[in-house]
């Protein structure tokens, strides 16, 4: 083989090692037991995704959400000190895990557990952020 056709081989299972991670990730996101947000790195983290998972938690749709600050889900009883917590490890690069009371879209009182993770392109840049969130009221 070539050096030309080497590097050919490369890039097919490159590619199809991409689209099958795509799929993978289709299929879990979807289908996962906990809720999922995925949010753009800008001023009020406007979202982008939430998964089925995150409507059956929350009782918002996407059509209500996306566009919308994860904020939303936030009231009189949500604890201040994860809130600060949370935008301290975001500015960091850090990885959030943290609890507090959050409100469904009908305005009724839940305990969220969630953690938030930055999703770098290649350069390192943070573009989006990914949350995982359950209800642990129970
Ligand atoms: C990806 C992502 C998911 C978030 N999910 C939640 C959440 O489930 N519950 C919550 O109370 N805040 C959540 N937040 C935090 C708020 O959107 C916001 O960042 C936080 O309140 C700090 O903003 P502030 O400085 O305007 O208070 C999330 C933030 C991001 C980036």
């Amino acid at each position: 083989m070539t050096d030309t056709s080497n590097l050919a081989g490369i890039f097919e299972h490159d590619q199809k090692f991409k689209g099958l991670m795509k799929r993978l990730f289709e299929i879990a996101i979807t289908h996962s037991f906990d809720a999922m947000m995925v949010t753009e790195n800008k001023p009020e983290y406007p979202i982008v995704f939430i998964n089925r998972a995150f409507t059956k938690i929350t009782g918002y749709r996407s059509e209500d959400i996306v566009g919308q600050s994860p904020s939303i889900l936030q009231g009189p009883k949500t604890d201040r000190a994860v809130i600060d917590r949370l935008r301290e490890d975001l500015s960091l690069g850090r990885i959030f895990h943290g609890v507090a009371v959050n409100y469904r879209k009908d305005g009724s009182e839940f305990l969220m557990e969630w953690k938030i993770a930055p999703v770098n392109d290649e350069r390192g840049k943070t573009t989006h952020f990914l949350a995982i969130q359950r209800d642990v009221s129970a």
